[in-house]
């Protein structure tokens, strides 16, 4: 079954801690954190200290999706706050080999995302060197934008690619999931479901994270 990662993008930012405790008790198993820089994408939301502002609200393992230019200049700042695993862009302009050892030298766990369009064997070079792949969904920038389908075998593609290099980690998927995308994702071989939208305009969070969790099991 897949975990469930909430991400609080579609949270109510007057309202964030209240928020971030609520999808605890739902019964998530991550937090996942939007941080948009303006550059990068063409929005900006959250940094270092809304990481640190909501940690006091949840236990669980936070992780700081990072769509932003230069990361390494942020990584430590992001660890200071209490991020468990931050996550990289493969497209951003870095120094990678460099910038995921220095996101594992602060005892986090270090996690690289693949945009769309962008070929999943760029993230090849580096599944040594990482605790986690994200395959994107959607173009980032923004919430409730629609699943992209056409990604879903970049998992299959990624995890043959972990079992040859011997080094299997867990596989994220971000971007307009649903308990229906949601489904596809899990039979395609996401180990983790992150979900905004879905989650945090639920009637029923708990339900909602629920039968996320339970994507990919066999009704019929
Ligand atoms: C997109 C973000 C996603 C987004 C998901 O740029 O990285 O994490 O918040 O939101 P939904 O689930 O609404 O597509
Ligand atoms: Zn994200």
């Amino acid at each position: 079954m897949p975990k469930v990662a909430p991400s609080i993008l579609a949270a109510d930012f007057a309202a964030l801690g209240r928020d971030v405790a609520r999808a605890t008790e739902a019964g998530s198993d991550f937090l996942h954190i939007d941080v948009m820089d303006g550059v990068f994408v063409n929005n900006i939301t959250m940094g270092p200290g809304t990481v640190k502002g909501i940690r006091p609200y949840s236990k669980l393992p936070f992780i700081a999706h990072l769509m932003i230019t230069h990361p390494e200049r942020h990584i430590k700042a992001f660890s200071d706050a209490g991020s468990d695993i931050i996550e990289v862009h493969v497209e951003a302009e870095q120094d990678l080999k460099a910038t995921l050892r220095g996101i594992r030298d602060l005892g986090r766990k270090a996690a690289l995302a693949v945009n769309p369009p962008t070929p999943i064997d760029r993230a090849y070079p580096h599944l040594r060197e990482i605790d986690m792949l994200l395959v994107m969904s959607v173009n980032p920038g923004w919430g409730g934008q629609s699943f992209m389908p056409e990604v879903l075998p970049k998992i299959a593609a990624a995890k043959a690619e972990m079992k040859a290099q011997g080094s299997p980690i867990p596989v994220e998927i971000d971007g307009g999931i649903t308990d229906v995308t949601g489904d596809l994702a899990a039979r395609a071989g996401a180990d983790i479901l992150a979900a905004g939208t879905y989650v945090f305009k639920a009637k029923d969070m708990r339900a909602a994270v629920g039968r996320l969790r339970a994507s990919g099991s066999s009704k019929d």
